[in-house]
């Protein structure tokens, strides 16, 4: 078991400087229990990550005052960016996925998008405005980086955003 914050060690790709950014959320035990989500990655993007992305970026708007159930709906957000991590590594149904997965820009891409979910959630729960700010900037920094490497112009599914 490691215990201790973690703190993640980014490359930093337009640079190729380094940065190190503490989350503050510990680590727990972690058992790997190896299968295939029954969802796609373009299927995760729109229905999970885009929706807490889009909530955690409205929250750090500086403008706004947060009252508490809004802090804890940060919080549950960002524990579905982290949450997605997983998708996000084994792939799933989409005819592309295992392609993806495989590469070492996409896990960076990949543990960029966790760390920012991460500082999300430690910042939600102690209601730091600033920490909520940086982890916003730094999640999107990851959609943005990802997409300009990664995404096919149209969806492959046809499986995009309603509104
Ligand atoms: C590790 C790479 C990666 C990261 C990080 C990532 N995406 Fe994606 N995203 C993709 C890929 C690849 C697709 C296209 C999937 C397909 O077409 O099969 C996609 C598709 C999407 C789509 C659906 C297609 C569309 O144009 O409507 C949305 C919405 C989306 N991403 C939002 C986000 C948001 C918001 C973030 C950041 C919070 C993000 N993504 C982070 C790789 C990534």
């Amino acid at each position: 078991m490691r215990t201790g914050f973690i703190s993640v060690v980014l490359l930093s790709l337009a640079a190729c400087g380094q940065t190190t950014v503490n989350t503050g959320i510990e680590s727990g035990t972690r058992v790997n229990i190896p299968f295939t989500p029954d969802v796609s990655i373009n299927e995760v993007m729109v229905a999970q990550i885009d929706h807490a992305a889009h909530f955690i970026w409205d929250a750090a708007d500086p403008d706004r005052a947060l009252a508490d159930v809004e802090w804890q709906e940060a919080e549950h957000h960002a524990i579905q960016i982290i949450s997605s991590r997983s998708a996000l590594s084994m792939g799933g149904t989409g005819v592309n996925d295992a392609m993806w997965i495989v590469q070492q820009f996409w896990r960076n891409y990949v543990n960029q998008m966790n760390v920012a979910g991460l500082l999300a959630l430690s910042s939600a729960r102690a209601q730091d405005r600033d920490g909520l700010a940086q982890a916003a900037d730094l999640l999107v920094e990851s959609c943005e980086g990802c997409h300009q490497q990664f995404k096919p112009t149209i969806p492959t599914e046809g499986f995009s955003h309603p509104h």
